[in-house]
């Protein structure tokens, strides 16, 4: 394995895959740092964001991230974990997720390489996409990193791993990047969870998000699985990767060290949508070709931030309200698929924005937007309190905190330009399972599976609630048209 550091290697292939997505070099000039440097710059957008003008404030706070993120993750560069041991793993999913794409820096089997080094083995990739799966082990196989692939076999389905599997390929975790569509179900084909609890025991799981995409009677499935995964005591992690932020941790600490009660969380995200070309994406039907919309697939990330610091949410309270696809302010003249060949009742939101009480009382608001052109998304999350406000500004490519505070009127801002949360959260993993960390240092998983499940069913309740209010709008309108007509 290289020597590199996780976050070089990062770089290198954030880099490579995205010139755009531009991971910032601790040796970069702190000026230069924040200036969106050119029209593909990644960095957001947003006008507080050229921080030049901002004295870089001194951290009048000490960050301790250890007690909630393993103590190898506070630290820049790589530590591989200990032991001459294999570590293997087994791979649900072929796509880019697990192997990297132009899309974004996720790309789980790079972390798990750096997290592993030579230990790793990846016993077996699981993809009914046989010649994707071939493809990507071949690459792996030319590169530096051939140890932890070149025993690698590639199934179309688990029970074909299972059947031919010797008892040396008994994996030590499995990590399902599948299509939700094929997961967190009950339904055979669609409950790769229940198919890994039965055949690998007491193997840890890392399964990405959303949990599921389908329908949402089945939410009780998910809960389901969810009890018996904890039942089991079954170690599960699931892709919430923003929880793992240095920034996220940071919001944590004030608001535990000022004792602070949650007034208001606001959560705001903006994709750049020309270069969705997923038809799936654009596609909000249940069926298993169709992403459930843009709130449960995407804007699911910023939902769950809310619950992380708002609470659990009382889901009869939601309210929302959309702009659709054939509403003027919801004309796109940028995408990169063809719409006209999905039903229109499957058109997914360009708008959709909700409001929701927590059991705490707070407030949560929330705003998914499909419309910017370009490159860069624009993503913020506030978090309110008396005295506070914490502001997390573009927390995919280059997180910033700002925190205003009483006595001061201006905010604070705080960079974390060498932060990982998809190592974050593959480590975390990985040193639960080997439970080599026995002290307060100890990692910890931040999203479980029954808490990803909470975080799906309010992404339903949003898309339900902005679907009630159009349906009411509508007959609103015809009643009214009627009622003309009559007159
Ligand atoms: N946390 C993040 O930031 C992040 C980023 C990207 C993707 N994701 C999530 O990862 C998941 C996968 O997304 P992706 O972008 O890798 O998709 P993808 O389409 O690139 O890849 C999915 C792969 O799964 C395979 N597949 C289909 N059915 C399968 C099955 N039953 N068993 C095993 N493999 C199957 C497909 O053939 C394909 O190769 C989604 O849930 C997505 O939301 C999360």
């Amino acid at each position: 394995m290289s020597s590199a550091s996780p976050r070089d290697l990062a770089q290198a292939d954030a880099t490579q895959h995205n010139p755009g997505h531009q991971v910032l070099n601790e040796t970069e000039p702190e000026g230069s740092r924040l200036e969106p440097s050119s029209e593909h710059s990644h960095r957001s957008t947003s006008p507080v964001i050229p921080l030049p003008e901002i004295p870089q404030p001194k951290l009048d706070l000490e960050l301790d991230l250890s007690s909630i993120i393993g103590s190898s993750e506070t630290k820049a560069e790589a530590i591989h974990v200990g032991g001459t041991d294999d570590f293997n793993v087994l791979f649900i999913g072929a796509g880019n997720i697990m192997f990297g794409s132009d899309e974004g820096p996720w790309n789980h089997s790079f972390r798990l390489e750096h997290k592993l080094g030579p230990r790793l083995k990846v016993v077996a990739l699981i993809d009914p996409a046989i010649d994707r799966a071939n493809a990507v082990l071949e690459k792996k196989r030319d590169s530096f990193v051939v140890s932890a692939y070149e025993a690698t076999r590639v199934f179309k389905n688990l029970d074909d791993f299972v059947n031919n599997m010797s008892p040396k390929d008994k994996p030590r975790a499995v990590i399902v990047g599948s299509p939700p569509m094929f997961r967190g179900s009950l339904q055979p084909g669609r409950n790769i969870e229940v198919q890994i609890l039965k055949h690998f025991p007491g193997v840890a799981l890392f399964i990405e998000k959303p949990i599921a995409t389908g329908a949402r009677h089945e939410i009780s499935d998910a809960f389901a699985i969810a009890k018996t995964i904890s039942d089991s005591k079954t170690i599960c992690s699931v892709g919430y990767m923003l929880r793992y932020l240095k920034a996220v941790q940071q919001m944590k600490q004030i608001i535990r060290e000022n004792n602070l009660t949650v007034m208001s969380t606001i959560a705001r995200y903006a994709c750049a949508y020309v270069k969705i070309s997923k038809p799936d994406w654009w596609d909000k039907s249940k069926s298993i070709f169709a992403s459930a919309g843009p709130v449960v697939e995407q804007g699911t990330h910023f939902a769950d931030l809310s619950r992380y610091f708002g609470g659990e949410v009382d889901v009869d309270t939601v309210q929302a309200h959309s702009v659709e696809w054939d509403e003027n302010a919801g004309h796109l003249s940028h995408q990169s698929i063809d719409e006209s060949a999905i039903p229109p009742e499957n058109r997914i939101p360009r708008v959709t924005t909700a409001t929701w009480k927590y059991d705490s009382g707070a407030v949560g608001t929330f705003t998914h937007i499909v419309a910017l052109h370009d490159t860069n998304y624009s993503c913020e999350f506030e978090v309110y309190a008396d005295g506070y406000q914490l502001k997390l500004v573009n927390p995919y490519v280059q997180p910033i905190l700002y925190v205003r505070k009483p006595g001061d009127d201006i905010e604070q801002a705080f960079q974390f330009p060498d932060d990982d949360p998809f190592f974050s959260e593959v480590s975390n993993l990985i040193d639960i399972v080997e439970d080599i960390e026995e002290d307060s240092e100890a990692a910890q998983i931040l999203s479980s599976y029954e808490d990803a499940v909470r975080t799906y069913e309010l992404t339903w309740a949003i898309r339900d609630a902005s679907e009630r209010s159009r349906a009411a709008k509508q007959q609103a309108n015809r009643k009214a048209a009627e009622a003309q007509k009559a007159a």
